[in-house]
This record gives C-alpha cells, sequence and structure tokens, in this order.
C-alpha cells in the first residue's frame, strides 16, 4: 500500500502476490487474467475503468486449497486493487492525491490475508479476487454521463469518474457467485465518506447477515483491528437506482450524504449471495499516530482480522 504507484502497477502487483504463494506451491494456484479474458468474462464496468489507463489491467485470481475435503464451498475474499486513483476525467485535488497510491489496499489486504493462511495452513478453501487498474484522465477514459454494462447486464451511469471502485467491484462480485461460496467478504478504499463517518476507529461492515456481522466483530474484538456495523437500508438504494440513462447511477443521488452507505448500496445491486460483507476501508487506511504498534503510513488494517475470521470458520465445519 506504501509504494510508490509506478513501482507497484497491476502487473507487479499480481506477480509480486504470485512470487509470495509461490512457496505454497502444493496448495494454492494463480492466475493472473489479462484483458482478454477480462472481455470475454464481458465486465464492461472494469474495463471502462482501465481503459482510461496505459498499464492494462489484470484481474488476480488467488485458489487456495486448505480443506481435505476440496468440494468444500469456499470463502471468496475479493479486494479493490486501484493502484493509482487520480480521479479520472472527475479530477481529485492535487493536494493529498499521492496517499491514493493505496487505493489497492482492498487487493493488497485479502491477498495477505490468503498468503497468511496459507502459511498457517488454515484448513478451509479459500479465492482470492482482485480487479487491479489504475484510474487515470485519458482520451479513452469514462466521461461523466457515460454508460456502461457490468458482468450481470445491469447498465451504470457514470456521472461521477471518481466513483471507480464501485464499477470494477461490481463485476467482481458478479464473478464471485461462479464458486458458489459459502460467504463473500470484499475490502476496499472505497469512499472519503467512510472516514468522515468512523475514523480510524474501525472499518465499516456492510452486511446482509447476521452470522457474517458476528463471525467478523468476534474476530475483530480478538485482533483489536476493530470493525463497526453499518446500515444497508432501502433508502440508500433508492437513491442509486434513480438514473435516467441506465439502471444504476454510479453516485448517490445527494451526493455527500451518506456517501458509505449509498456506495454499498450500489455494490449490493450485484450480490445475490445470501452472506455477503462489504469492508469499507478508506478510514483505516493510514495511520497517523493513532495505533501506536502500528508504523506511520499505510496501514494493511484490517488484514489481521480476515485472517482471524478465516481461522474462526475453520473450526465451524
Ligand atoms: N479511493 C477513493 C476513496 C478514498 C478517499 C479512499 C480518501 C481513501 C481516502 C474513491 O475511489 C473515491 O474517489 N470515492 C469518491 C466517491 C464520490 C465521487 C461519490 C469519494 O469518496 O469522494
Ligand atoms: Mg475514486
Ligand atoms: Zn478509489
Amino acid at each position: 500500500m506504501e509504494a510508490p504507484a509506478n513501482h507497484v502497477t497491476p502487473t507487479v502487483f499480481a506477480n509480486t502476490i504470485e512470487q509470495k504463494l509461490s512457496l505454497f506451491a502444493d496448495r494454492v494456484i494463480v492466475h493472473k487474467r489479462p484483458q482478454s479474458w477480462i472481455e470475454g468474462e464481458q465486465m464492461g464496468a472494469f474495463l471502462s475503468v482501465s481503459k482510461g489507463s496505459e498499464e492494462p489491467p489484470i484481474f488476480l485470481e488467488l485458489h487456495y486449497k486448505g480443506s481435505s475435503d476440496s468440494a468444500q464451498p469456499p470463502l471468496v475474499l475479493v479486494g479493490k486493487g486501484i493502484t493509482f486513483d487520480s480521479g479520472g476525467i472527475s479530477l481529485k485535488p492535487s493536494s493529498g492525491m499521492d496517499a491514493m497510491r493505496a487505493d489497492m489496499g482492498g487487493a493488497a489486504t485479502v491477498c495477505s490475508a490468503i498468503v497468511t493462511a496459507a502459511a498457517l495452513k488454515i484448513p478451509i478453501n479459500i479465492i482470492g479476487l482482485a480487479p487491479l487498474c489504475e484510474n487515470m484522465p485519458s482520451g479513452k477514459a469514462n466521461k461523466p454521463g457515460d454508460v456502461v454494462r457490468a458482468k450481470n447486464g445491469k447498465t451504470i451511469q457514470i456521472d461521477n469518474t471518481d466513483a471507480e471502485g464501485r464499477l470494477i467491484l461490481a463485476d467482481a462480485l458478479c464473478y464471485a457467485h461462479s464458486f458458489k461460496p459459502r460467504a463473500i467478504i470484499n475490502a476496499a478504499t472505497l469512499t472519503g465518506a467512510m472516514d468522515v463517518a468512523l475514523g480510524s476507529a474501525a472499518t465499516g461492515v456492510f452486511t446482509n447477515s447476521d452470522w457474517l456481522w458476528e463471525r467478523l466483530h468476534k474476530a475483530s474484538v480478538v485482533t483489536g483491528d476493530r470493525v463497526w456495523r453499518m446500515p444497508l437500508f432501502q433508502h440508500y438504494t433508492k437513491q442509486v437506482t434513480d438514473s435516467a440513462l441506465a439502471d444504476l447511477n454510479n453516485v448517490g443521488k445527494y451526493s455527500r450524504s451518506g456517501g458509505a452507505c449509498t456506495a454499498a448500496a450500489f455494490l449490493r445491486e450485484f450480490v445475490s449471495a445470501d452472506h455477503w460483507a462489504h469492508l469499507d476501508i478508506a478510514g483505516v487506511m493510514t495511520n497517523k499516530d493513532e495505533i501506536p504498534y502500528l508504523r506511520k503510513g499505510m496501514s494493511g488494517r484490517p488484514t489481521r482480522t480476515l485472517v482471524e475470521f478465516a481461522a474462526g470458520l475453520a473450526s465451524d465445519v
């Protein structure tokens, strides 16, 4: 997360994770899906973001077989992998933009959790998915008002190109369902509004499952890397399904109000699984001096909680 975006491109990210997992080649398979594969999967929302950059996108797919029962339904972890978020045509202000090198924090924490699970031989099956690309302004970039089609056929009006995380996650969440998962958890530095809401005290968890909430919360009490539940009201859904040109709009109708909640409501439109949780980690992305045992800078939170959660699931079978 801390590394400069010119050093950690989507390609370098994928190669780094592949190399770390090469120690566990007996139980982990790594697929680095190229653009041609992403096109074949009809991930139109992800591709619309990646096409604004010169760096090729990668859809990283990790399979960790920890269970002796290879047919055991997997835990699917999905991470936002924007290796740099300039905002695109809806360009961010230059002050503080350097922090957007950490906009791959969702991908980093879920991939790290899988590396750790493999090292600890946690006896469950886990699949990791990370759509990796840059969000850049170019002659090919998304423009406000553009309409794209996600993998599940839903159309999206892109009124703000800076709300790119939900676009790449939409396609990744659709794909996650093809593994008949036990649960889907996604992590994303999704909204500045999450930082406004909770700051660095806790990761915001939006979930349709009381069971998943309880397991995540329990794990976070053990690790100290806290989570806090946030609402998934229809109230917010109405604000993202009201679009002149498409099924959905990528920003809420009252854009500043409840921004973390409208982003979660948007993601929910791509989920049919009974046990899904969205972790908005924008507020815990950096550590200034709040957490004394973490160094200053990009935090890697909540990797510990994800690992503890996975270990907890193992004792559940
Ligand atoms: N990556 C940002 C969110 C972010 C901001 C993470 C600050 C960490 C710190 C995300 O892609 C973004 O730009 N979100 C917009 C959404 C808005 C346009 C609806 C935001 O939060 O301003
Ligand atoms: Mg953005
Ligand atoms: Zn972003």
